[in-house]
């Protein structure tokens, strides 16, 4: 079993390190957390899931993939010291959003870079990644790299790099988009007088039952939709609200947004 190092412990770093163990792919003792500083060291070496070390040093080029897991803002701070312990058969896994595996490649000047983009429903091993590598990543590190990913969800791999900003857009970015759309429908229900707590129960179980529903109907989208809205009822009265307010279209435009923020991320590093 190879070793695996995440340089940079926090919120997705630690759903790496904990489903890597839940699915036995590593074991504690080969399971290497590099830390920034002692203090955060210290709140590691409490949490018993891994090796913890504060600062990059030579045993993280012993570990067959080692993970970067900072905020792109922080890439800075591990470029040298990764650079100048790294080994050509080393697998770089990066999950930093909108900086490319070119940069990758440039700033650590090293070849096997694999760059992955998922999504915080990781946590709970319900995420989606999308991920792609540089030209010289081989099937066998490939499929290392996806048994990895897949232990917080479903994975795809995309050979176009480019694709990764309408990931980024649409799977990245969409948690927000979703938890947005239930916070306006819980407010709706208190606007119309019910409990908080109330309102927040409906729309959830909702949410539940219709994604559910969708997944395991034959039936299509519009189908569906039909299948809630008679002539002249209320369905009908929300969704010609709706379309009347282009609602379709603003999601779109958003999403687009994103996808754009994602592509001028990517040029700006
Ligand atoms: N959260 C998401 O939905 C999501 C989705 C897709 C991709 N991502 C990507 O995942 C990455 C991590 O995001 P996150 O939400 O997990 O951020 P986070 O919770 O802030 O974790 C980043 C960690 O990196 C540490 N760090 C910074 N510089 C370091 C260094 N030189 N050496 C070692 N550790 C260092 C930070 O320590 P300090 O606290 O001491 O600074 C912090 O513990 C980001 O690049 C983000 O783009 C996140």
């Amino acid at each position: 079993m190879f070793k695996i190092a995440i340089i940079g412990c926090g919120n997705m770093g630690l759903t790496y390190a904990k489903s890597f163990l839940q699915f036995n792919l590593v074991t504690r003792e080969n399971l290497l957390l590099v830390a920034r500083d002692k203090d955060h060291k210290q709140e590691l070496d409490g949490m018993d899931i891994g090796v913890s070390v504060a600062g990059i040093g030579s045993q993280v080029a012993d570990c067959g993939v080692i993970v970067i897991a900072v905020k792109p803002q922080d890439f800075h701070s591990v470029v040298d010291d990764l650079k100048s312990i790294l080994l050509p058969h080393n697998v770089v896994l990066s999950v930093m959003a909108g900086i490319t595996v070119e940069t990758i490649q440039k700033a650590l000047d090293h070849e096997i870079i694999i760059r992955a983009m998922p999504n915080t429903p990781a946590q709970l091993g319900m995420g989606v990644t999308a991920f792609t590598g540089s030209k010289n990543v081989n099937i066998h590190q490939v499929s290392i790299i996806d048994n990895l990913l897949s232990t917080t969800g479903r994975t795809i791999f995309l050979e176009d790099e480019q694709q990764l900003d309408a990931v980024t857009a649409l799977s990245g970015s969409g948690p927000a988009y979703f938890f947005y759309i239930v916070k306006s429908m819980i407010e709706a229900g208190k606007e119309m007088g019910l409990e908080e707590s109330v309102a927040a129960m409906l729309v959830k179980q909702t949410m539940l039952g219709s994604f559910h529903l969708m997944n395991q109907s034959p039936k299509k989208l519009d189908e569906l939709i039909s299948a809630v809205t008679s002539k002249g009822g209320t369905t009908e009265a929300a969704l010609k609200t709706f379309n009347a307010r282009k609602i379709d279209e603003s999601l779109m435009k958003a999403i687009f947004a994103a996808q754009h923020r994602a592509m001028e991320l990517s040029k700006s590093e």
